[in-house]
């Protein structure tokens, strides 16, 4: 998911472009202005900590992106991609590490294990995923 503040700043496409050069397929995208409640339930797990309210603010202050990416090892090669949670910690080379200062400006959010992408992709497309056959594929992976 691309954060407000990367909507904001214009990253959508450097970010769109990052997955799309590194191999992954899209299967799913929409552009939404999203709730509080609608965002409680994605941090759900975060309930209680001392951001949360924060986080929550932030991420329904502003449109969104939210995509599904498939593809190889997608969620933890995709958190390899976004960096660290803490941009000060993120490597150069990731999108935190070159776009991103606050914790609470990170740009992206990536599922961290494939049960929390499971349920953020029904979530946030319950409408289904699109699959279909990238002519792509074959160059990409052996
Ligand atoms: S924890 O406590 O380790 O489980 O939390 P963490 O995985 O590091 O972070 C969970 C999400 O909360 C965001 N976060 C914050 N937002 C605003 N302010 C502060 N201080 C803060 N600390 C953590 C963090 O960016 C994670 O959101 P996502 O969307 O995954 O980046």
């Amino acid at each position: 998911m691309i954060k407000p503040d990367g909507v904001q700043r214009n990253l959508v496409g450097e970010i769109i472009g990052r997955f799309e050069k590194r191999g992954f397929k899209l299967i799913a995208l929409k552009l939404v202005q999203s709730t509080v409640e609608h965002f409680e339930k994605h941090y759900a797990d975060h309930k209680g900590k001392t951001f949360f309210p924060r986080l929550i603010k932030h991420m329904a202050s502003g449109p969104v992106v939210c995509m599904v990416w498939q593809g190889l090892d997608a969620v933890k090669t995709g958190r390899a991609m976004l960096g660290a949670t803490d941009p000060l910690q993120s490597p150069v080379g990731t999108i935190r590490g070159d776009y991103a200062l606050a914790v609470g400006r990170s740009t992206c959010h990536g599922s961290d294990a494939i049960e929390s992408a499971e349920y953020e992709i029904k979530l946030w497309f319950p409408e289904g995923v699109v699959q279909y056959t990238s002519a792509l594929e074959t160059w990409i992976q052996e």
